[in-house]
Order: C-alpha cells, then structure tokens, then sequence
C-alpha cells in the first residue's frame, strides 16, 4: 500500500500551513547560488500545492516572505519577488485547471508594483475557485497582524463603533488577515529548525507541529503524505481528556 492509500481521506487536515525553510542552504550543499534554490523551492511548491488539492486539503497557507525577510541583501529579495511575478504567470493555469483560489496574507502594499499588481490580477482571476484556498503569506509577520489588529479594534472603540466587554475570540479574528480562513490543524516547517518564526501565532494555537529535516527544494509529495500520516496518528484534544473525547 503506498503511502497516499494509507491516508484516512475523512480526516484530513482542513488547513495545513507550511514553513519552506531551507533553500539557501539546499544551494549551499550543492555549491550554487542561494537564487538556486529559492528556484528549485517553486518546483517543491507546485508540487506540494497539486498534491494537496488531490487530497484534497481545503485551505493551504505557505509562508513566502517573511516582513523580517526585507532585511536579506537585496540580490536575494528581488529575486523572491522576480520568482513570485514568474511563478504567478507560469502556474495561474495550473491553479484554474485545479479550481484552486488564490489568497494572499500580509502588508501587501509593500510588496513591489509589479509584483502587487501580478498578485492582485491572479487573486481576482481564481476568486471563484473553490476546491483549495492556496493563501501566500507575503511580507508577513504574525506581530505586525496581530498590532494592526489591535490598532483597528481600538479605532472602532474610540468611534463608539464597538464597546471594550464586546470584544472576543471571534472580534479579533475577524480583523487578522486570516478572517476567512479557520484555525490551522497541521503546521509543517521543513530544514530541521524547530521554531515558528512569527508565523500565524493566533491562528496555530491548537494546530499540530511537525518538523522535517527535509530541505524545502526536495520536499515532495511522499514527505507530505509522511506529515499527515504521522498528524492522523496524534489525538488532538483541545485542552480536554481522552475519555471526553
Ligand atoms: C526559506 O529558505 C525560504 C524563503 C525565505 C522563501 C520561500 C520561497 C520559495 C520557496 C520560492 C518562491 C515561492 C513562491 C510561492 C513563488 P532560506 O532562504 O531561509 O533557507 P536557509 O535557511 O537555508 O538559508
């Protein structure tokens, strides 16, 4: 039995989020340009977002770039943002043929023109795509959401808009970047670091971590199927026991 047959389908994770951590030092290995492999990261991420909208997974968020990520030489961050125009261009067909919607979280605005306008033209393309929400987290940074959050909440209080003892669990979500999107069940950082890196710290409050010291440029599906495999054998309690369960 392959590894895709032993994945039970009714319990997939509905939002699996993943860390692509690695490519510079997939490059570094091989004695080539840290451009080499946020390159060979796109062949990992095409095939990663097909094989889960197979499965299907229904909502999958990548972390592209991180707001920390601008202090990287500026070689390296033109390259992320000329690779996310082109990757954009290239897959828009791959993401219609598989009735995937595009979504994206972060301070898009600081992303470049083109860049922006190429992101914003592939989002309103898919809008009515509906088998998997690919979100891109892009100059992204779970602090900066969560302040932006608070500073719009505070301005409704301030205008008699909402009041302070109303203010709950799902006020503040609905004012994340991830309004739309639930909860993160499984969340995936490939390299061998263990840390969460200012990514969706709201939102993985309950989710199941799993780390891999597979590099992000050879992550293939079969190292996915592993993740859920290893997520489907966990009991997710939610802070109850196993007998409540
Ligand atoms: C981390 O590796 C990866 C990134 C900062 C960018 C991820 C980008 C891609 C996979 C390619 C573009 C993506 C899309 C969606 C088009 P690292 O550079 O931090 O690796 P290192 O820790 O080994 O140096």
């Amino acid at each position: 039995m392959t590894l895709e047959d032993q994945i039970d389908k009714e319990r997939l994770p509905r939002h699996l989020a993943v860390i692509m951590d690695g490519n510079g030092r997939w490059a570094k290995q091989k004695g080539l340009f840290r451009s080499m492999g946020h390159e060979n990261g796109t062949k990992a991420v095409r095939e990663i977002v097909e094989a889960c909208a197979k499965l299907p997974i229904p909502y999958l968020t990548l972390y592209a770039f991180s707001t920390e990520n601008w202090n990287r030489p500026k070689l390296e961050v033109d390259t992320l943002m000329r690779l996310l125009v082109s990757s954009l261009k290239k897959e828009i067909k791959t993401l219609t043929d598989n009735n995937i919607k595009l979504n994206a979280i972060g301070n898009l605005d600081s992303l470049p023109k083109k860049a922006h306008r190429e992101l914003m033209d592939v989002i309103e393309r898919t809008k009515s795509n509906s088998r998997m929400t690919l979100t891109l987290a892009l100059s992204y940074g779970s602090r900066e959401e969560i302040t932006k959050t608070i500073k719009e909440i505070s301005l409704k209080v301030k205008n008699n808009l909402i009041s302070p003892s109303n203010i709950d669990e799902s006020v503040i979500n609905n004012h994340l970047y991830t309004r739309d999107l639930p909860d993160v069940d499984l969340l995936i950082r490939t390299s061998g670091e263990e840390r969460i890196s200012n990514f969706l710290l709201w939102q993985i409050a309950y989710a199941e971590l799993y780390f891999t010291e597979t590099l992000w440029p050879d992550y293939r599906k079969e190292h996915l199927y592993e993740a859920i495999l290893n997520y489907q054998n966990r009991e997710r309690r939610f802070g109850k026991t196993s007998e409540q369960l």
